[in-house]
C-alpha cells in the first residue's frame, strides 16, 4: 500500500513538473547558487545585478542561457561562467524561460 501511494505521488510530481517549470528549483538543482547569491556579489554577480542589467531584455537573457548571447554583466569573468552554459543550453525551452523569469524577479 505504501509503495502504491509513493508511486502515485511520483506520478503527480512528474505531471506537475511538466506543467510549469520552476525556475528557482532549476537554479538550485543545477548548482547556480554556488556562485550566485540573491543580493551579494560572490564568485559571480548577484542575481540582483544580473536582473538589473537584463531588465527589459528577457529575450537576450534567454539567448545568453542558450549559448547564443554575449556576456554583458561582468565580461572580464566570462571564462568562469562559460562552462555553466552547457547546463543551461541542455534545458528545455520552458525550463530556460522559467529560469530567466526567476533571475529577473530579483530586480
Ligand atoms: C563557478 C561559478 C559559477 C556558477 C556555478 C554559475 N555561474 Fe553564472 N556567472 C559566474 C560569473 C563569474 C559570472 C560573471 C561573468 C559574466 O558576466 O559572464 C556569471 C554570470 C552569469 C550571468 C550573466 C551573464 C552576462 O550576460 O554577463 C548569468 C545570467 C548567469 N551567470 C547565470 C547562471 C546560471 C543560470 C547558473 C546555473 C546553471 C550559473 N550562472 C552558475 C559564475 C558562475
Amino acid at each position: 500500500m505504501k509503495k502504491l501511494a509513493l508511486s502515485v505521488l511520483s506520478v503527480v510530481a512528474v505531471v506537475s513538473a511538466s506543467f510549469a517549470a520552476d525556475g528557482k528549483a532549476i537554479f538550485q538543482s543545477k548548482g547556480c547558487t554556488a556562485c550566485h547569491q540573491p543580493a551579494a556579489d560572490t564568485v559571480g554577480p548577484s542575481l540582483k545585478k544580473i536582473a538589473t542589467t537584463y531588465a527589459g531584455k528577457e529575450a537576450d537573457l534567454i539567448k545568453y542561457l542558450k549559448g547564443e548571447g554575449k556576456a554583458i554583466v561582468d565580461p572580464a569573468k566570462e571564462a568562469i561562467m562559460k562552462p555553466q552554459i552547457y547546463t543551461t543550453k541542455a534545458l528545455k525551452d520552458d525550463e530556460r524561460k522559467a529560469l530567466s523569469e526567476f533571475i529577473l524577479s530579483h530586480k
